[in-house]
């Protein structure tokens, strides 16, 4: 039985104030999460104020990013043991608007797994296909080649303590949610292509959806088989929606 994972990806978003507000409103309502791992995953400066706020909760610290490198001559950049420094146990590797706008190929992203890993950070590894990338029917070459990026490299095993999560990249931010079914057939997929090398891990990875998830659409998302919770953007800023996603795990 996998637990489920619900993790808020606050993006570049919030100030000292709202995040301070935002976090008293999600641990106010956690008594009502029953099962669900409840991450959160502010942007690197306030990550030190979110592990105080969290420190006497349930709630687990997330970067939304890292770099590949150690240390040293690499400005404007922050590396995994640094995050560790700051009590973060989960970092995102691979979101799309990473792949997308910052040009993060996969082998890049396959190395920032790596590095997460080494430095004892569970990574949630992004994959998922862009609209024509559907349309044109490559939804699982596409998530196929992403997944088998980090494969190679760090090895099946490597995904026994790694989450992987299943993002259309036209589901987010969009309002555009992919309906179970779709999400399903995906997230089915990659369990099969895990199942390949190791049907161990295959049953063990977490695999989340994300794409406009919101409270009222979780509960039918969470009920599909393959489904173990959620990546969440935009509903992840507002306490009861994210909540009432939390609260859909149970
Ligand atoms: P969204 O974002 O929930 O706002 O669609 C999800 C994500 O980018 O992880």
């Amino acid at each position: 039985m996998r637990q489920p994972f619900v993790a808020g990806n606050w993006k570049m978003n919030g100030t000292k104030a709202s995040i301070e507000a935002l976090v008293a409103g999600i641990k106010a309502g956690m008594g009502a999460v029953e099962k669900a791992q409840v991450v959160v995953c502010p942007t690197f400066v306030y990550l030190d104020q979110v592990a105080g706020l969290v420190a006497d909760s349930a709630i687990a610290l997330g970067a939304q990013n890292l770099s590949k490198e150690q240390s040293g001559a690499y400005t404007g950049e922050v590396g995994a043991e640094m995050l560790n420094d700051f009590g973060c146990q989960y970092v995102i590797v691979g979101h799309s608007e990473r792949r997308a706008i910052y040009g993060e190929s996969d082998k890049l992203v396959a190395e920032k797994f790596a590095v997460a890993r080494k430095a004892g950070m569970t990574p949630i590894l992004c994959v998922g296909e862009l609209l024509e990338e559907r349309e044109s029917g490559r939804t699982e070459e596409v998530v196929a080649r992403q997944l088998d990026a980090v494969i190679a490299l760090e090895g099946i095993d490597s995904l026994a303590d790694a989450v992987i999560a299943y993002e259309p990249v036209w589901a987010i931010g969009t309002g555009k949610t992919a309906s179970p079914e779709q999400a399903q057939e995906v997230h089915a997929f990659i369990r099969a292509r895990v199942a390949e090398q190791s049907g161990t891990i295959a049953e063990k990875v977490q695999i989340l959806y994300g794409g406009s998830v919101n409270g009222g659409n979780a509960k039918e998302l969470f009920s599909m088989a393959d489904i173990d919770g959620g990546l969440i953007g935009g509903a992840a800023l507002k306490p009861d929606d994210f909540l009432a996603i939390c609260t859909a795990a149970n």
